[in-house]
């Protein structure tokens, strides 16, 4: 069964005061962030915040996240709690069609500091049953993803019911390859006890929309990892790309450099590190033929 006792009593997930105590102090920028959360409610019919792709859907130039628009704020961390269990299952959803509860997708990208996406991200999920319970004994509402090359990623579970202490919520990892370990959590808006939890961080608010019976959520991560193009091979173990060699994600490439894909050989335009869906036929402003 799972536990019945509240998550802000267990030791390891503070209550509000302690968190208060302990926890970040809300700067002048996480004001202007929550001022621009409150100004873009109208845009949507359950609040939240304008996300990328909402834009690039007027034609317009795609506008990275709140998050990264100035390129040096990532999505902001949240405690873990007491709930999580590691080795999760390699999942995108949580239920089957019988699952209890309001059907809820979440869905979103994953960028660096520079807004752009970032493949292969672990994206580690928990949440409480509709009911507001964790499950404990097994790996209910539990579940880990990677992002795919688009840096995408869709979560398919419920809404998590509310449990006292807290407002509702969904835990998450997030963790780039070769990268630290973003711990955060995502809310939901509208909701009364936003007002009331410590933890309650309007820069984690996803949009949510109702579709039908269900939910859908959006919401994209900032990671904090450097994307510019211009910085050194992160591991300076890495054996130099030598001329003639196969190009390969993950490698990073310089000016100049000559690799070969699908047996076309080509030349490297500008400094980068090469992702899956960044082959060189695909990124004209990297690679050029010859
Ligand atoms: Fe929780």
């Amino acid at each position: 069964m799972p536990p019945a006792s509240p998550e802000s009593s267990e030791s390891n997930e503070p209550t509000a005061s302690a968190e208060a105590a302990g926890g970040p102090a809300i700067s002048r920028k996480s004001l202007l962030k929550a001022a621009l959360v409150a100004t873009a409610v109208p845009l949507f019919a359950g609040g939240g915040v304008a996300l990328a792709r909402d834009t690039g859907a007027s034609g317009a130039p795609l506008a990275p996240t709140p998050d990264c628009d100035d390129g040096d704020e990532p999505t902001h961390d949240q405690i873990e709690g007491p709930y999580f269990k590691p080795n999760s299952p390699l999942r995108t959803s949580l239920v089957t069609s019988s699952t209890p509860g309001v059907p809820l997708t979440v869905s979103g990208y994953v960028f660096g500091r520079e807004c752009r996406p970032i493949s292969g991200v672990l994206l580690d999920f928990w949440q409480a049953d509709t009911n507001g319970a964790y499950d404990m004994s097994g790996y209910g509402f539990r579940g880990h993803q990677f992002t795919d090359q688009n840096g995408a990623f869709t979560l398919t579970t419920i809404v998590p019911g509310l449990y006292p202490g807290r407002t509702r919520h969904i835990h998450v990892k997030a963790q780039a390859p070769g990268s630290g370990i973003l711990t955060t959590q995502l809310y939901f808006p509208g909701e009364p006890r936003n007002n009331t939890d410590m933890l309650y961080d309007a820069a984690l608010l996803m949009n949510v929309r109702a579709v039908g019976s269900g939910k859908e959520g959006s919401f994209d991560f900032v990671l904090d990892v450097s994307q510019n193009p211009t910085d050194p091979p992160t591991d300076p173990t890495d054996p130099p790309t030598e001329p003639g060699g196969t190009w390969r994600a993950g490698t990073s490439y310089t000016a100049g450099n000559r690799v070969t894909y699908g047996g076309v050989a080509y030349r490297c335009l500008q400094a980068h590190t090469a992702l899956t869906g960044w082959e060189p036929p695909n990124v004209p402003a990297l690679w050029e033929r010859g």
